[in-house]
């Protein structure tokens, strides 16, 4: 099975894969791959490391772009051969990701709905568009944690303009995933604001193994 996770910023993705793929090893006994976007090789992967660090920069959508050459990379060079080999894949983000923070730089007036704003839709189709040749997984965790949960977590020290920022671009965020939640059938939706083990819980019965 090739499995994802998915979720705004520390909405606890990478602790879910990990548990995961113990609980698979462990108790089903399968091999499994835990990876993840960026991969973790140059040149690609490191080049959007370093932008994501702000070390260079580039524009919001040449960074998608990048993400999706990394990611056709990452698909024939991991994912393809451990699923030829009938192993497990567990990846930590994946073309979604793409699709939920692809937007934001738009600038989108907030007093209409995401959904009907035709700029939206148009950038939301081109980026489905984009990522379309790329093999579906079979299912999709999405981890729904709202921002202010997650904002409570992070350093509040850091000022209130980038907290808002921050809380503006989670929601966002958040909002894409819904939509795209009731485009793509794999997604299932978790609550990511209950405690890790509940969350871990919840996964596994998803799985129905
Ligand atoms: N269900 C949970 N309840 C409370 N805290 C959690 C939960 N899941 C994860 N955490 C904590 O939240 C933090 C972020 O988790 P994690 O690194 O798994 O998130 P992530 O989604 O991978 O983040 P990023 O998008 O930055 O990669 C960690 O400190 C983790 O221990
Ligand atoms: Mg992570």
């Amino acid at each position: 099975m090739f499995i994802i996770f998915e979720g705004p910023d520390g909405s606890g993705q990478s602790t879910q894969a990990k548990l995961l793929k113990k609980y698979l090893e462990e108790e089903k006994k399968l091999a499994v791959v835990l990876t993840k976007e960026p991969i973790n090789k140059p040149p690609l992967g490191n080049l959007i490391r370093r932008i994501l660090k702000k070390e260079i920069s580039v524009q919001p959508l040449t960074l998608q772009l990048l993400f999706c050459a990394d990611r056709n990379e990452h698909l024939n060079t991991v994912i393809k051969p451990a699923l030829k080999k009938r192993g497990w894949i567990i990846s930590d983000r994946y073309f979604y990701s793409t699709i939920a923070y692809g937007s934001l730089d738009l600038n989108i007036d907030p007093s209409t709905p995401l959904r009907v704003n035709p700029e939206f839709n148009r950038r939301i189709e081109w980026l489905i568009k984009i990522n379309e040749l790329f093999l579906r997984p079979d299912i999709v965790f999405l981890l729904r944690v709202r921002p202010e949960i997650y904002l409570e977590k992070i350093d509040k020290n850091r000022g209130k303009r980038q907290f808002f920022e921050k809380q503006q671009k989670l929601e966002k965020v958040l909002k894409t995933y819904e939509i795209l939640s009731r485009q793509f059938s794999n997604i299932q939706m978790i609550d990511g604001e209950k405690n890790i083990q509940e969350v871990h819980q919840k996964i596994i019965k998803k799985l129905n193994l």
